[in-house]
C-alpha cells in the first residue's frame, strides 16, 4: 500500500474534471453519447481493506450551489458517490476524508462499496440497483456525484415486502423503508441516547409492520409501560392486572431465582432441596398424570401449598443432627410470596388450573384477530421479580417455537426495551436465567422463527456478541464514546463512513444500516400521529411549575393506589 503523503503519490496531477458540468458533455474523447453528470475525481487505491479515491476540491466547492440536496453533499463523509466500471456503476460510501498534502486543493478520502447498478444509457442514471461487488474499478476508474434520482432507484423498492419509515437525508423526497423479512429474519437492534426518540421510533416501525401483518404475533416487554397508549387499538395490553402469568409456567432455574434468597453453599443446598421436593409437588398434581417424562422444568400446574406441605414433611423426617434451616428457610419464601398481593399476578390462587393454552394463545396472539402485539407492561411488578417474569416469558417464545417445529409456522418477535437491563454484559450484572435465555434467541432464535428487536440507550452494556447478532442496525443519536465504539464495531463496512454523524444526528434522526435496507441510510423518520405514540412525553417544567391545585386529592389518590397496588 502506498504512503498517500508520499511524493510518489500518481494523482499529483491534474485531476481530469471536466469545466463543462452540465449532462450529455463528451468525455475522454470517446464516441459515447453518454451523459456524464458531475465527475468529482477518480480512484487511486483498490484494496481489500478499504479503496480510495482523490477529489477536486474545487469541483466540491462548486457543486455546493446545486439546486439537487444530493449533489450538493458530493464527497462529503457519509455520502455516496459514484464509479464508472464498463456500463455499470458502482456505489461507494464515503468514509473518511483527508487533504492530500502534496498537491493543494485534492481530497483523499477512503470509501466502502455498496453494491453495483447498471447504467441508464440515456440519463446515466443508475438502475436495477443489487448489493454486493462482482467487478472492482481499477485505479484512475472516473468518480461521479450521485443524484436524488439515481438514489431514487437505488431506494426503488425491489418487490420485498417494505415498510416506509420517513424521508432519507438529505433529500426531501426520497423515502426511506425497511425491508421486513430482512429485519425481522436477523434480529435488530434500536439505538440511542434518551430523548432521541427510540421509542416513538419503535412504536412507529411496530405500527408499520401491525399494519401490514394485521396477522403477526408480536411480543413487547415495555419495562416502563409507554406503550399501552400506543397500541390501544391494534394491541392487546397485559400488566398487573390482567397478566395472570401462572407461577408454575417457571422453569426450575425460574424457581429458584424467586425461592432461593441464599448465597454461595447455602444457596446449591436450597436448590437441591427444592429441586426433590417441585418435583415431588409435580408428581402429585392431577395433570401431570399424562406427562410421560417428568421433570422439574416441565410446565404442569401443581400446587404451591403441595409444595410447602412436602417441604414441612421432608423436614419432619430429618434426623437432630441435620439442619432443617433450608427447609424452613424455602418455605417461609413461598408462604411470603403467596401472602404478598404484589405478587399475586403470578403467584395467586386463581392460577393453578392448566391454563396453559389460554395463556399462551393470548401473549402469543394465537389467532391474532386483528390484534398482532402483545404489549406486557412489566413496570408495576416488585423489581426484584421482573428479570425473572422476562425470562419465562422469552423462554416461552422460544420453547414454544421448538415444540412447533412440525406445526404450521407462526414466527413471532420478541421486543426488548432497556435490553441492557435483561442482556448485560458480565462487568455490570452476575449471569441469570433471562441473560441466558435472550443470548440464546440472540444466537439460535431465527433458526426457529424467533425474531428479537432489541432496545437500548447503553449497547456498551449489552452482553459480549448480542449486537454483532442483530442484521439490522438502527442508530439513534449515542452521546458516549463507549456506546458510539461498541456500535462502530457492530456496523457492517458500507456505514462506516455514518460513523461520525452518530453523535451529531438530531432527534428522531436514525441511521439504518444491515439487512434491512438496500444500502446504509440515514433516515428523518415520519412524525407519528399522537395517538400512535408510547406515553414517553418528557415533562415541561417550566410550565409545569407554574400550575397548581388540588394537590389534597392528588396525593390521597396516589396513596390509595400505592397500598392497594394497582393502577
Ligand atoms: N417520530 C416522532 N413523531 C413524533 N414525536 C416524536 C417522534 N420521535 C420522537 N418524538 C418525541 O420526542 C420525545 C422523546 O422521544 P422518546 O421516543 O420518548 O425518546 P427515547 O425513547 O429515546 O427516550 C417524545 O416527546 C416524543 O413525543
Ligand atoms: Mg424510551
Amino acid at each position: 500500500m502506498s504512503d498517500m503523503g508520499s511524493h510518489h503519490f500518481p494523482a499529483a496531477r491534474p485531476l481530469p474534471v471536466s469545466e463543462n458540468e452540465t449532462e450529455g458533455s463528451t468525455n475522454r474523447g470517446t464516441a459515447s453519447k453518454r451523459s456524464e453528470g458531475h465527475k468529482i475525481g477518480e480512484v487511486i487505491e483498490i484494496a481489500g481493506s478499504g479503496s480510495k479515491i482523490v477529489m477536486d476540491s474545487a469541483v466540491l466547492t462548486k457543486l455546493l450551489d446545486h439546486p439537487d440536496a444530493t449533489v450538493k453533499m458530493a464527497g462529503q463523509v457519509g455520502s455516496q458517490v459514484k464509479i464508472r466500471v464498463g456500463q455499470t456503476w458502482l456505489l461507494a460510501n464515503i468514509r473518511t476524508q483527508r487533504l492530500y498534502e502534496g498537491q493543494a486543493g485534492l481530497v483523499i478520502a477512503e470509501i466502502d462499496f455498496l453494491g453495483e447498478g447498471d447504467e441508464e444509457q440515456l440519463t446515466g442514471h443508475i438502475y436495477n440497483f443489487r448489493r454486493g461487488v462482482t467487478r472492482y474499478p481499477t485505479p484512475a476508474s472516473l468518480v461521479y456525484a450521485v443524484t436524488t434520482a439515481d438514489l431514487k432507484q437505488v431506494y426503488a423498492s425491489d418487490g420485498r415486502a417494505n415498510v416506509e419509515i420517513g424521508t432519507v437525508y438529505p433529500t426531501d423526497d426520497i423515502r426511506g423503508a425497511l425491508y421486513v423479512d430482512a429485519l425481522l429474519g436477523k434480529h435488530f437492534a434500536l439505538l440511542g441516547s434518551t430523548g432521541t426518540g427510540k421509542s416513538t421510533s419503535a412504536a412507529l416501525i411496530l405500527h408499520k409492520i401491525c399494519d401490514l401483518a394485521p396477522e403477526g404475533h408480536i411480543i413487547m416487554i415495555d419495562p416502563h409501560g409507554e406503550y399501552s397508549a400506543a397500541f390501544k387499538e391494534n394491541g392487546k395490553l397485559f400488566d398487573v392486572n390482567n397478566l395472570n402469568l401462572p407461577y408454575w409456567l417457571m422453569n426450575f432455574r425460574e424457581h429458584c431465582e424467586v425461592f432461593v434468597q441464599s448465597r454461595g453453599d447455602a444457596k446449591q443446598m436450597d436448590c437441591d432441596i427444592l429441586a426433590k421436593c417441585l418435583l415431588a409437588a409435580k408428581a402429585k398434581s392431577q395433570a401431570s398424570s399424562h406427562v410421560a417424562k417428568l421433570t422439574v422444568d416441565s410446565p404442569v400446574p401443581y400446587l404451591l401449598s403441595d409444595l410447602t406441605s412436602i417441604l414441612q414433611n421432608e423436614m419432619g423426617k430429618l434426623d437432630k443432627s441435620t439442619n432443617s434451616a433450608p427447609y424452613q428457610r424455602l418455605k417461609t419464601k413461598i408462604d411470603e410470596i403467596k401472602a404478598d398481593p404484589r405478587y399475586s399476578f403470578m403467584f395467586s390462587g386463581m392460577l393453578v388450573g392448566d391454563t396453559m393454552a389460554a395463556f399462551l394463545s393470548k401473549i402469543f396472539r394465537l389467532p391474532s384477530e386483528g390484534k398482532p402485539i402483545s404489549i406486557i407492561d412489566v413496570s408495576a411488578m416488585p423489581s426484584e421479580i421482573t428479570p425473572t417474569v422476562v425470562s419465562v416469558l422469552s423462554r416461552l417464545v422460544f420453547d414454544y417455537a421448538i415444540w412447533a417445529r412440525n406445526e404450521p409456522q407462526r414466527p413471532m418477535l420478541l421486543v426488548c426495551e432497556e435490553a441492557h437491563r435483561y442482556i448485560p454484559n458480565d462487568d455490570v450484572a452476575e449471569e441469570s436465567s433471562v441473560r441466558d435465555i435472550l443470548s440464546r434467541i440472540a444466537k439460535e432464535g431465527r433458526k426457529y422463527g424467533v425474531s428479537l428487536g432489541l432496545i437500548t440507550q447503553r449497547p456498551s452494556d449489552l452482553a459480549e456478541g448480542v449486537l454483532s447478532q442483530c442484521g439490522t442496525i438502527l442508530s439513534m443519536r449515542l452521546n458516549n464514546d463507549r456506546d458510539q465504539a461498541f456500535v462502530k464495531a457492530a456496523m457492517p463496512e458500507g456505514a462506516r463512513g455514518f460513523l461520525d454523524s452518530i453523535p451529531a444526528l438530531r432527534n428522531r434522526e436514525v441511521i439504518c444500516c444491515g439487512e434491512g435496507v438496500a444500502i446504509p441510510i440515514r433516515v428523518s423518520l415520519d412524525t407519528l400521529a399522537e395517538e400512535r405514540r408510547p406515553a414517553s412525553e418528557d415533562p415541561i417544567f417550566s410550565d409545569l411549575w407554574r400550575e397548581h391545585g388540588g394537590e389534597d386529592e392528588i396525593i390521597q389518590r396516589v396513596i390509595k393506589r400505592w397500598r392497594a397496588q394497582g393502577r
